[in-house]
């Protein structure tokens, strides 16, 4: 694998990271340390089976172990630590901004609080924010394969933590779960002032992103792969410069996209969209957000350039306002002469 020395550059660069699920950070260590602590019963003894049954075929394969796994997060303090692990990891590479996806009717079907699990988030965030300097926002996800009845019933219980949570998201079983069926939830959460985002055109049809536009009106298409199916909608989102959070090491372990060389970033950036790169869920898929990128730059030969531009499409994707968007970018451009200054003194 030739990294043309800009492995360091990934590393170091100033980015957002605006599609990670905070269960799918829940890395084999922890989730075995909790299920044990909780007294759950997960069908694995070791670290080394947890990593051996992450061989999905789809998307459902890898779904069913996610919501395995997270059975072992229970209390208050469980949300808090799987959150904190992630902030942490996220800073070291240099995430400045996380938008990150929690899915509450995982939890609350199988009886926790909502409160319990928003506030072990909440207290990880401000936590994070005050030892990283790292910015946060979380993201609110209904799963899709739920009935709408249970999106709303999850969407009244979160009014009360308003101020917590910038959005709404749309996951899970993506094929025959349309966005149509969420059109009355995400209507009401906008109403409320939630942004809206949604997975789309993942494993479903480009049919499936026109409605999350028309429909839900999200300002962000999570994951958008069969954009490029459809000729008129491609030119429709870049036209309305909606950004895509791409997800490389998920779409190939997914099988949505193999082999790697073949993911379709450049295809997207040429096309005049606006995709970022994200790690959706690190601890299933093999690497936190700088694997992603060094995955691309591996498989693609990804420039310099590009991943400059991804970085600032990143900033430019995220819920943060103008002035720190503004801030961002010079970070970044900062960061990049200063990388390029020490590379020039040492050769
Ligand atoms: N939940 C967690 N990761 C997901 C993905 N890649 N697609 C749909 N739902 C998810
Ligand atoms: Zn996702």
């Amino acid at each position: 694998m030739s990294d043309n020395g800009l492995f360091p550059i990934i590393a170091q660069i100033p980015k957002a990271e605006l599609h990670v699920h905070i269960e799918g950070t829940l890395e084999p260590e922890m989730m075995l340390h909790k299920a044990s602590k909780n007294g759950i019963a997960l069908p694995y003894k070791t670290v080394d089976d947890v990593r051996k049954a992450y061989r999905f075929s789809d998307l459902q394969s890898f779904l069913d172990l996610y919501y395995l796994g997270v059975n072992s997060i229970v209390d208050r303090n469980d949300y808090y630590d799987l959150a904190m692990a992630y902030f942490r990891k996220a800073s070291s590479q240099n995430v400045r901004r996380a938008e990150v996806f929690f899915d509450p009717q995982a939890h609350t079907r199988r009886g926790i609080d909502f409160s319990t699990v928003i506030n072990g988030l909440h207290d990880a965030a401000v936590d994070a924010q005050d030892r990283y300097g790292i910015s946060i926002g979380l993201i609110m996800s209904f799963l899709r394969d739920l009935p709408e009845e249970s999106a709303m019933r999850t969407m009244e219980e979160a009014l009360q933590y308003k101020k917590w949570i910038i959005g709404v998201g749309l996951d899970s079983k993506e094929l025959g779960n349309p966005p149509e069926k969420f059109a009355n939830v995400f209507k009401r959460a906008r109403n409320e002032g939630f942004l809206a985002v949604a997975h789309a055109g993942e494993e479903g049809p480009a049919e499936y992103v026109w409605s999350s536009i028309k429909l839900l009106k999200v300002s962000r298409i999570d994951h958008g792969y069969h954009i490029l199916d459809d000729d008129r909608l491609s030119l429709k989102v870049s036209q309305e410069r909606i950004p895509l959070t791409a997800c490389p090491l998920s779409a190939l372990k997914l099988n949505h996209i193999v082999p790697l060389s073949s993911f379709p970033i450049r295809n997207m950036m040429e096309r005049g969209l606006v995709p970022t790169v994200n790690s959706d869920d690190p601890a299933y898929f093999g690497g936190y957000i700088n694997e992603n990128y060094m995955a691309l730059v591996a498989e693609l030969g990804l420039t310099l350039d590009e991943i400059v531009i991804l970085a600032k499409n990143s900033v430019f994707a995220s819920f943060i306002g103008y002035e720190k968007k503004r801030d961002l970018y010079e970070e970044i451009d900062t960061a990049l002469m200063e990388l390029i200054e020490n590379e020039r003194r040492v050769s």
